[in-house]
């Protein structure tokens, strides 16, 4: 029988997380599926999760949200996946620690986990799930722009619009990756800000200008180059983000969506929408979940979603406080953090 080997948050604000330990084999539950873990990728929510103590249910608790693997078992009414499978998936966020990607074997609900294209490893599947649910989430859903799907009646993906101006502040975080791919997609002319080292990359998602957002002079370059911009993704949302990305706005109707709360002042004109990805496992969430899964589906099989670059960190599981503290010292740079559990000796 399989042994399951995860990481523990045993007590609020931990400096220093358990170490790797048996933890029960969860069975899968209805509607749900057990993976065997191949990559864990690491997302800013993992941290700040433990070091501000929310969204954890009860202790011990194993967190993290965006994992790939095989299929290893399924739950009762599962149709889509089979022992065996390649997947990806996200968290179902604050629940069970079944759910937490910290460990060998996790379990996912199958309504959001989608089988991975052989164009994709393990690695570059698991950079892609929260990402994507929170770009996407802030382009088609409700608070958000609510642009149409970029799909056809046959599934074939097509732009929307064509050419209009669409800022993302912050092109090299992963969710702001996911943000220039997405708009790409949609058929806008992308600009965006990343530090130096960063342009190629950024420029290699799609986005036509990339700005270095050090620059003193930063948002009037992006006013001469994207007159008549209504859209703002701004994927970072602090160190004055949301101040610049406001003032870059230059439309009738304009919109800005933001990945955490910004409590500045906003002019009267200005819709803001604040995306939360945790919150697509509602029941009234059911029928975005189920379309904006399926864009991801179609999207990953299409080869037209770039995985983050991707840094491997070592030793499984052993590694991950080193990783958290990465983040905490923003020392995280146009890559995502990725472990393999299975490496991870006890
Ligand atoms: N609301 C939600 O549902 C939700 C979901 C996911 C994430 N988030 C939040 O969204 C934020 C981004 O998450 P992530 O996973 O994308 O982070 P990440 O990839 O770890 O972010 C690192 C990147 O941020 C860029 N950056 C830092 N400060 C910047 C600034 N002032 N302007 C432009 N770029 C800047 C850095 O760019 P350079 O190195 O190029 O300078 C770096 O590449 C986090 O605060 C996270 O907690 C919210």
């Amino acid at each position: 029988m399989a042994q399951n080997i995860g990481i523990l948050i045993t007590e609020e604000k931990q400096k220093k997380l358990a170490p790797a330990q048996p933890v029960e084999l969860w069975e899968p539950a209805e509607g749900e599926v057990r993976i065997r873990v191949e990559a864990a990728a690491q997302n800013p929510v993992d941290w700040k999760q433990v070091d501000f103590n929310f969204a954890i249910p009860s202790f011990p608790f194993i967190n993290g949200v965006d994992v790939a693997g095989v299929v290893d078992k399924v739950g009762e009414g599962v149709t889509k996946f089979k022992a065996g499978d390649r997947v990806a998936s996200m968290t179902t966020f604050a629940t069970h620690p079944k759910h937490g990607i910290y460990q060998t074997y996790c379990v996912m609900r199958e309504d959001s986990t989608i089988p991975i294209p052989p164009s994709y490893t393990f690695d570059e599947a698991a950079t892609v799930p929260l990402a994507y649910w929170t770009a996407a989430l802030g382009l088609y859903d409700s608070p958000g722009f609510q642009l149409p799907l970029p799909l056809d009646s046959s599934d074939k993906v097509i732009p929307t619009v064509q050419g209009e101006p669409f800022l993302v502040w912050g092109g090299s975080s992963s969710v702001g990756a996911l943000a220039v791919q997405l708009a790409v997609i949609q058929g806008f002319k992308v600009v965006s800000t990343c530090s130096p080292r960063n342009f190629e990359y950024v420029k290699s998602l799609g986005a036509v200008e990339v700005l270095d957002y050090h620059d003193a002079n930063v948002v009037d370059k992006i006013k001469a180059l994207a007159p008549g911009l209504r859209y703002v993704y701004d994927a970072i949302s602090e160190h004055g983000s949301c101040e610049a990305s406001l003032a870059c706005l230059d439309h009738p109707t304009p919109e800005l969506m933001t990945v955490l709360t910004f409590t500045g002042s906003v002019p009267e004109s200005v819709k803001t929408h604040r995306v939360f990805a945790g919150g697509i496992f509602v029941p009234a969430q059911d029928e975005v979940r189920v379309r904006l899964t399926h864009l991801w589906d179609v999207l990953m099989r299409e080869g037209k979603i770039k995985p983050n670059p991707i840094r491997n960190m070592p030793d499984g599981l052993a590694s991950i406080d080193d990783g958290f503290d990465l983040m905490r010292q923003g020392k995280v740079s146009g890559q995502k953090l990725v472990y393999h559990p299975w490496e991870t000796k006890i």
